[in-house]
């Protein structure tokens, strides 16, 4: 029997990593987070104000909060506690209506989530906006659509959809929100057939920065525009109506193989007791395992393997969260490029067990990791060309997201650690150029883009034409408070 194998049903993942041998796991909850708040008493006025502004539907919570579900972990998930000050939490039945300019900085995130690793996009010492509230799942059969609550997480999203024979265009790895997500562009595992998350929106709904709430669809040409990649820039969505897909079964999961296999595995890693390895992630949009595609790596000597045929709901469940705990910080950085070439991957493998063992001498809670994502040439022919988006700003060429991860510990460490991705960011991108890639100016993923980058390295051309719809948008600058890459 000759069996099919549809490559764009397949995806691969690969990080070469070092991680740590021993991460000091702390339970996670930042229990601290409300120790570091400066004043106070300073915010009471604006909190008091907002209960004012308020339906008996939503709440505003003032430190210290009580550690009991629903309110849980309410720091910064990636880079330590943070100080809120007081939360409010809504329904899309209501929202505070601003009617003096906002006088303090706050921060959107779904209570607890937050993975956005760059400091300030979604923690605050200022309001925190909690959306945990907006927390539905709702599938409409008659136009084959899912409405998906903006405080939800991607795995609250995959449980309620198992078993319907439905699936959306969303996150591959547990842990993560629905929302920053989104905004940010997203690339799934069903990417190669569908495109981005943002290419299989239905429509948006959003309270905009003058509190209206307003449902945005493709005809809305501007903030349709803005949304599919533009962050928080122009209000705060509520709820995403996603394209719903027929899902089957998956073969899918993860294999660790042993860094004993990399070519360039030296000595200098063995020493500061780190763990080089590579950490394969492998989809198929399929029940059974594809032929040829993975083979390969299947056939090198693995340490850990975890494989299987089932619902798309249980290969999600096989993928281990990265759940950063404790005092554990991380950094992300976008380096795109155009192929994954044998010389650009030894400049990987070179770049991990280098900065694996370089930051391990300052760090012992050292992680570092590269993922390489080899997706389909057609990554980007999913949105037709009468729709641009935000992200990317150009969509006639491909280019393969790939994201440089340095984990530490050490708050001491924080510049040091930012300035060593930068460093290596620009070895790998330097090498793709050596190996005859155009990639100096590519474009880089928004939601991996480390604090700092520049707008234009982002949204290239775009940048003109979303600083004039967030002028027109809010021309009072309300977003502007809420941290984040701003128009
Ligand atoms: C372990 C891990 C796995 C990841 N996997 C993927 C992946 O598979 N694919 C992918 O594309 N990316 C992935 N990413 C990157 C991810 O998309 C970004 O970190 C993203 O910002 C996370 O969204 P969040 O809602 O959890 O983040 P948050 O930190 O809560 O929010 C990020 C930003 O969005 C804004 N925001 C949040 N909610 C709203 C709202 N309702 N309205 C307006 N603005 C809002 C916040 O203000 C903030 O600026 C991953 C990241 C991590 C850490
Ligand atoms: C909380 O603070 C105490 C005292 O400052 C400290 O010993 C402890 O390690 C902190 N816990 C966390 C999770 O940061
Ligand atoms: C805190 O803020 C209030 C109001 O702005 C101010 O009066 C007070 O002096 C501040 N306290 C400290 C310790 O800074
Ligand atoms: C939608 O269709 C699925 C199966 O086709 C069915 O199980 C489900 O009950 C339907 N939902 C509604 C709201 O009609
Ligand atoms: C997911 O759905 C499948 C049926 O498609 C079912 O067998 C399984 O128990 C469900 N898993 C969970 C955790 O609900
Ligand atoms: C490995 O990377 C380091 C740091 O970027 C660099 O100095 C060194 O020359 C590289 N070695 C090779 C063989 O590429």
């Amino acid at each position: 029997m000759v069996r099919t194998v549809t490559p764009l049903l397949c995806l691969l993942l690969l990080s070469f990593a070092v991680l740590a041998r021993a991460i000091t796991h702390q339970n996670g909850d930042d229990s601290n987070s409300t120790n570091d708040c400066d004043n106070t008493t300073s915010f009471q006025a604006t909190c008091a104000l907002i209960e004012t502004a308020i339906s008996s539907a939503s709440t505003v919570y003032y430190p210290p909060l009580p550690n009991t579900r629903p309110i849980t972990r309410i720091g910064h998930r990636q880079l330590g506690a943070v100080c809120v000050q007081c939360r409010t939490w809504h329904t899309s039945r209501c929202w505070y209506h601003p009617t003096h300019h906002w006088p303090y900085p706050y921060a959107i995130c779904r209570q607890g989530g937050g993975h956005t690793s760059n400091p300030g996009f979604s923690s605050t010492s200022g309001v925190q906006i909690s959306m945990t509230r907006f927390n539905s799942v709702t599938v409409d059969n008659a136009t084959s659509t899912v409405a998906i609550g903006a405080g939800l997480l991607w795995d609250d999203v995959y449980k309620a959809l198992n078993g319907t024979g439905l699936n959306v265009v969303g996150g591959r790895v547990p842990g993560v929100g629905v929302a920053g997500l989104t905004l940010g562009g997203g690339y799934s595992w069903k990417t190669n057939q569908f495109g981005l998350v943002i290419d299989n929106i239905d429509s948006y709904e959003m309270v905009l920065p003058d509190g209206r709430i307003k449902i945005v669809r493709s005809e809305d040409e501007d903030l349709w525009f803005g949304l599919r990649g533009g962050y928080n820039n122009f209000g705060i969505v509520t709820k995403f109506v996603l394209k719903a897909h027929p899902q089957g079964n998956v073969w899918g999961g993860i294999a660790i193989i042993s860094g004993q296999y990399f070519d360039q595995i030296n000595a200098a890693v063995v020493k500061f007791q780190q763990e080089p390895a590579l950490v394969l992630l492998m989809f198929y949009d399929g029940p059974e395992r594809p032929e040829g595609i993975f083979d390969d790596f299947l056939a090198l000597p693995d340490i850990q393997i975890d494989v299987r045929s089932g619902s798309f709901f249980e290969f999600f469940g096989v993928i281990p969260p990265t759940d950063l705990t404790g005092g554990t910080r991380a950094y992300f950085s976008s380096v795109p490029v155009l192929e994954y070439s044998p010389a650009l991957v030894d400049a990987i493998v070179n770049e991990t067990l280098f900065w694996g063992a370089k930051l391990a001498q300052l760090d012992k809670g050292t992680t570092v990791s590269f993922a390489v994502e080899s997706y389909d040439a057609g990554l980007f022919t999913h949105s037709p060309a009468s729709q641009p988006s935000a992200y990317p700003p150009d969509r006639s060429r491909p280019l393969l997201p790939m994201n440089i991860y340095f984990g530490w510990t050490n708050p001491a460490l924080d510049a040091e650690v930012a300035n060593a991705l930068r460093e290596s960011s620009r070895t790998v991108r330097n090498a793709a150029v050596a190996d005859g890639q155009d990639v100096l100016n590519a474009a880089k993923y928004p939601n991996n883009a480390l604090f700092g980058t520049p707008l234009v390295d982002i949204y290239g051309t775009n940048v003109p034409r979303l600083k004039e719809i967030r002028r027109r948008v809010d021309p009072r600058d309300v977003m502007g408070l809420a941290g984040g890459f701003k128009f």
